[in-house]
């Protein structure tokens, strides 16, 4: 929760509250993968730089969000977690992933080059704290 706080600017009405992270989680089918800021799996006191939350459903894998503290970016915290999501998904069973973000998150030059593709397109799925709406830009990869 303390990177959730850090990563995600409140005007895009993007980050989920403890309550829904521990209702997600106390389902089967949704778990969470934590890095530290060298992209390594957390071990006895290590912090926590980035996470993504997962949502399984047979044969493919849906990131629900990812988020890394700003202090950490740009070191590649991201792409790994991306990488270790795909390894898991993989050791699991799936052969597709997915997610969904915001049209203009600058994330998406993350995405493509994890390999993810466009694949659709909801139009005005998220409304920002302004009261703006934003289409909701899906994208997919098999693994
Ligand atoms: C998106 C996010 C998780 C990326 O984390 P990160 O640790 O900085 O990502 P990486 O360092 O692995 O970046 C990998 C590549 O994507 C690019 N990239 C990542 N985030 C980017 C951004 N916000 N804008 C532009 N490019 C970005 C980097 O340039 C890098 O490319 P390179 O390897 O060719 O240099 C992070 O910016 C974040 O937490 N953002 C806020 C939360 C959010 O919007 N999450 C996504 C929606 S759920």
């Amino acid at each position: 929760m303390a990177v959730m706080e850090a990563a995600f600017d409140p005007q895009w009405r993007e980050a989920w509250t403890r309550r829904q992270v521990e209702d997600s989680l106390s389902m089967p089918n949704t778990y969470a993968l934590l890095l530290d800021d060298k992209g390594e799996p957390l071990t006895e006191g290590s912090k926590a730089a980035g996470f993504v939350l997962v949502r399984r459903a047979p044969g493919e894998e849906e990131l629900l969000l990812i988020g890394v503290r700003p202090e950490s970016r740009g070191r590649g915290v991201g792409k790994r977690l991306i990488e270790l999501f795909f390894d898991t998904a993989r050791d699991n069973g799936a052969d597709s992933v997915f997610l969904e973000m915001r049209a203009n998150n600058p994330a998406a030059s993350l995405y493509r080059a994890c390999g993810f593709e466009p694949i659709g397109r909801r139009t005005a799925y998220y409304r920002t704290l302004d009261g703006t709406t934003l289409d909701a830009i899906t994208f997919g990869r098999k693994l």
